[in-house]
């Protein structure tokens, strides 16, 4: 029987335009590797919309479909690419200084990145408080800046000739701030824009830009962002998709594949220190106690989600869990965390495991910018509008309707997300119940 899509999905035609705040290590990193991998100077490892398959149907049909033919997604020649930063180096100036790609390689792809020269941003010292840099936005009211970002927005469109543009956070981590009555209606949030009122942070502005300009708004970063009321209604009233929040990549990646498995095995956990050292820009960001406290929310969230103490005391009611990041600048983007999970088995039993993950954050970080920026494109073409659940799989602290808990565990995201997409495609969803192989 031939199948019917659930949703009408627009065509990929033309280009499509993503607009990062923040030409960072992760960015330059995502944008150096798609034109690396443009001219067959490298793989997009990590990258689902590139390499994954989904099983459709049967597991006797013989069915799986990269994930890019079964579902349209625009083409990594299609991507064009713009941001803004505080500083005016150029994407490749800035790769350069981020250390994270061989000079060898960013030689080669020197035309294309020393074409992307940051555009002023809005920026505000409360909010990042070890960095300063001289290519911002001065004039006016916050509802001057937003508007300016939006002829920032129009602006691009027009010189790029896209047809569409996602807008995707990854510029430093903001201080921690709790949703204030002025995140409450859009009203209340506009009447805010034009008094500057302190409890709106600069991604917000960004936020507020994308989503009037018709732009899905992704947040790569723990900021609260558009985890408000008012910037939620927008998305919404708009018909936009929003999602974050903050890449899951390195530890908290395998805190996500470790403790679901100690817990579907009944195995009970005491303890669980995680600390890291890291020498980036987004390190040295860290140190401050204020960006600290955002991300350590999102990354101590983790554990009691997934085990949920409250159903299992025995095993987890006690767990300690701390989570520490130093600025150790001589190893620059290549992070080191270790893990000590102090675990119990049978009777009590205790047992330790030790994780030492030399890890590479800008590298773990890029393949995810990709999948989410052509993912939200294909959500914003289905007419899916709101919180993406189904890219949970990409965050730290996935961002759920109110009053529901987020889903942590990396495998049933990931059977989210491919049923999403059976889901759009009109076919059968895979619950691995299985019992028709036995009748
Ligand atoms: N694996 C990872 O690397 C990883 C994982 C999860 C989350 N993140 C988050 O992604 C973000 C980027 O990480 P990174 O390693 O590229 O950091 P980075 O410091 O190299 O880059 C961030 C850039 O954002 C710029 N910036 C700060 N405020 C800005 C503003 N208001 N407007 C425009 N630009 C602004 C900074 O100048 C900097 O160039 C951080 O928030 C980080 O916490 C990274």
């Amino acid at each position: 029987m031939p199948v019917t899509d659930n949703v009408q999905i627009a065509p990929a035609e033309g280009k499509l335009g993503i607009l990062i705040p923040g030409i960072g290590a992760v960015s330059t990193t995502f944008i150096a590797g798609v034109e690396a991998i443009k001219r067959g100077l490298g793989l997009p490892v990590g990258s689902l919309t590139q390499l994954s398959t989904v099983r459709l149907g049967k597991r006797t049909d013989g069915r799986s479909p990269k994930i890019k033919d079964f579902v349209p997604l625009a083409g990594l020649e299609d991507l064009v690419f713009g941001g803004w930063d505080i500083y005016e180096d150029t994407a490749y100036e800035s790769a350069v200084n981020a250390k994270v790609l061989e000079p060898s390689l960013l030689a080669q792809l020197k035309e294309p990145l020393s074409a992307i020269k940051p555009m002023k941003a809005v920026f505000d010292p409360e909010y990042i408080r070890r960095i300063n840099g001289p290519n911002v936005k001065t004039k006016g009211s916050k509802m001057d800046k937003a508007q300016a970002l939006m002829d920032d927005i129009a602006q691009f469109r027009e010189s790029t000739g896209v047809s569409r543009v996602v807008m995707i956070w990854c510029g430093s981590t903001e201080v921690f701030h709790r949703a204030a009555a002025v995140h409450q209606t859009i009203e209340s949030f506009e009447k805010g824009l034009c008094n500057n009122d302190p409890d709106i942070a600069p991604s917000q502005i960004y936020a507020y830009a994308a989503l009037k300009s018709g732009v899905p708004f992704a947040n790569g970063a723990p900021n609260l962002t558009t985890d408000t009321p008012a910037l939620l209604d927008m998305a919404r009233d708009f018909n936009l998709p929003i999602c974050g929040k903050d890449f899951k990549t390195g530890q908290t990646f395998m805190k996500t594949l470790l403790a679901p498995g100690f817990k579907a095995r009944m195995l009970g956990i005491n303890g669980w220190f995680s600390t890291n050292i890291l020498g980036n820009r987004d390190g040295e960001v860290l140190e401050d106690p204020g960006s600290f406290k955002t991300k350590e929310e999102t990354k101590l969230s983790v554990l009691d989600q997934i085990l949920q103490p409250k159903l299992y005391p025995d095993l987890y009611e006690n767990l300690y869990h701390a989570v520490r990041i130093n600025y150790y600048p001589p190893r620059g983007d290549a992070k080191e965390g270790w893990d000590n999970i102090d675990i119990f088995g049978w009777l009590g039993y205790p047992m330790q495991i030790k994780i030492d993950f030399l890890c590479r954050d800008s590298i773990l970080a890029a393949p995810l910018v990709l999948d989410l920026v052509l993912f939200m494109d294909l959500a914003q073409r289905c007419g899916m509008r709101g919180i993406q659940e189904w890219l949970s799989f990409y965050f730290k602290a996935p961002m759920t309707a109110p009053g529901l808990y987020p889903e942590h565990d990396v495998f049933i995201q990931l059977m989210k997300l491919k049923n999403t997409l059976r889901w759009m495609r009109g076919e059968d969803l895979i619950t691995h119940l299985g019992l028709e192989y036995y009748d």
